[in-house]
């Protein structure tokens, strides 16, 4: 993929302080204590494993960790956190591994980032082919909104506002390929960043459906990472898959 889409490389200049704004670094230890117990003693893959927000917390409670990402300025994040980790530069929709594991996890939506639905399809293979026997596979995503069937009709919405910072979210829909293609504008200062970016939005049955084709089934879902019920008010659900019973 083209510099110009890559995440990774275009969110690494911000994104500690970016995750931050959203949250996303506050919520990290109700994150870890969910993942933790379900590692039992092995260890633990990230797809897409960034910064390290996630993993080195993670890895900081004894589990042993190593993640893929495909974006060098994002891994030289993380190496310049920990050394405790192993990472590679590796696509997350195709990737194999000698080592199997009692949990691969994809966090934060990253998922959606896979803007094609035999990518994300090939993930899930990748993944479930990457599991021990008990091994889990942990999916956080964030539920769709209700967009514009209309292709090509624009939403924006607000993402973040206080007295320093304004961050918005000015998406295109593209019905077809359930894409959105989106540029996040942040206006802070006297400065205005341009993040763009493209996703393939997911409903949670679709995610179990592409799930099922590769052997998975649904084990848990949760409404959040402190386990709080998955209804009709959600924004987002923390899915664990096992291998589907023979
Ligand atoms: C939303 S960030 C999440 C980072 C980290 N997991 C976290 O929770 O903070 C998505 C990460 O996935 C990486 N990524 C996006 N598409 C990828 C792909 N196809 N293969 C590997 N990594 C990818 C990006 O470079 C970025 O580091």
């Amino acid at each position: 993929m083209s510099d110009k889409l890559n995440y990774g490389e275009i969110y690494a200049p911000i994104y500690e302080e970016y995750t931050a704004l959203q949250g996303k670094v506050a919520e990290v230890d109700e994150t870890v204590d969910f993942l933790e117990r379900y590692c039992s003693g092995g260890s633990a893959l990230e797809l897409g494993i960034g910064d390290g927000r996630v993993a080195v917390p993670l890895s900081k409670r004894g589990v042993k960790v190593e993640g893929i990402d495909n974006s060098c300025s994002m891994l030289k994040l993380l190496a310049k956190r920990t050394d405790l980790i192993k990472a590679w530069q590796g696509d997350i929709a195709h990737f194999r591994s000698e080592q199997r594991y009692r949990m691969v996890y994809c966090v934060y939506s990253t998922f959606t980032l896979l803007f094609t639905r035999e990518a994300q399809i090939a993930c899930l293979r990748s993944a479930m082919d990457a599991l021990d026997d008990d091994g889990v596979l942990v999916i956080e995503l964030g539920v769709p909104g209700c967009y514009p069937s209309v292709g090509g009709q624009k939403t924006t919405t607000a993402r973040l506002v206080d007295y320093e910072n304004t961050i918005l979210n000015v998406a295109v829909h593209d019905p077809l390929n359930q894409n959105l293609v989106s540029t996040l504008l942040w206006f802070s200062g006297t400065s205005v960043r341009r993040l763009p970016q493209r996703v393939r939005y997911v409903y949670h049955q679709e995610l179990d459906t592409m799930a099922e084709c590769v052997g998975l089934e649904l084990a848990e879902r949760w409404g959040d990472w402190a386990r709080s019920a998955f209804t009709e008010r959600s924004e987002s659900h923390v899915s664990v898959y096992r291998r589907s019973s023979p």
